[in-house]
């Protein structure tokens, strides 16, 4: 399949160019460019692509597509939380008008990155179940709710959406992400031989500010 990638240069799309691509598919990435500088180690070999804001997609850009995943995004909570409204406008209303050029190009599959933060503080210790209610406690959740929602009303026989609500991802990547929770974890730890808990572990928790001394009053 010809495969419209968007946010190809990101930490996850970055691996997953070349797996589809190792699978037969022949993708062609989207992505604004944030961090298409931000290479650890050898520089990936990108897939052909678009150099475009999402805001300002056309037609022309989902033309001749038959897939598209859909990864680009303002993707975590702080940043999510700094400007809502630059939130709202690119994670929604932009994956929404998408979805629709894609609808309306013929394109049958839209799988969109989704996000286990829409379940949010679930509470209660018991495992939620795709049926659970969603509770979102950051923009950045909310974002990703509002855009499921949307895609929902555009689901047809021709055009199928499927959100992947994952958790947080781990490990190396050519364009690593330092501020998800694992690899931060571990950075930290081979840094400075501490493991440090920047926030207060509960999800869309409260982020502390890292310590500036070293003593037991640090958080972990
Ligand atoms: N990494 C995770 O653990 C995780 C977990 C659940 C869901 N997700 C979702 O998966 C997707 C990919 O996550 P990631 O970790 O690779 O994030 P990332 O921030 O590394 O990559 C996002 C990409 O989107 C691009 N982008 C941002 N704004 C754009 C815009 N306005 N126009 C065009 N491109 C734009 C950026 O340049 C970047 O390359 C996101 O939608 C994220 O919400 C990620």
């Amino acid at each position: 399949m010809r495969v419209l990638l968007t946010g190809h240069q990101g930490y996850l799309g970055t691996v997953m160019a070349p797996v589809l691509t190792a699978a037969g598919h022949e993708v062609v990435g989207l992505d604004s460019g944030l961090f298409a500088d931000c290479v650890l180690g050898p520089r990936p070999a990108d897939p052909s692509g678009h150099r475009v804001d999402l805001r300002d997609v056309t037609a022309e850009h989902v033309a001749g597509v038959d897939a598209v995943i859909h990864l680009a995004a303002l993707s975590n909570d702080p940043l999510g939380s700094l400007a809502p409204d630059l939130t709202y406008d690119i994670n929604h209303h932009a994956s929404v008008r998408l979805a629709r050029l894609a609808r309306e190009a013929g394109v049958k599959r839209f799988l969109y990155a989704s996000t286990c933060s829409v379940y949010g503080a679930a509470g209660g210790g018991d495992l939620v179940g795709e049926d659970a209610p969603l509770r979102p406690v950051t923009p950045y959740a909310e974002s990703k709710v509002r855009v499921e929602d949307d895609l929902h009303a555009l689901a047809d026989g021709d055009f199928t959406p499927v959100y992947m609500r994952n958790a947080t991802a781990f490990g190396y990547s050519p364009r690593l992400r330092a501020d998800i929770v694992l690899n931060n974890l571990v950075g930290h730890a081979l840094l400075s031989g501490e493991v440090l808990v920047l926030s207060d572990g509960t999800p869309g928790g409260r982020w502390c500010t890292p310590p500036t001394s070293r003593g037991p009053s640090r958080p972990r």
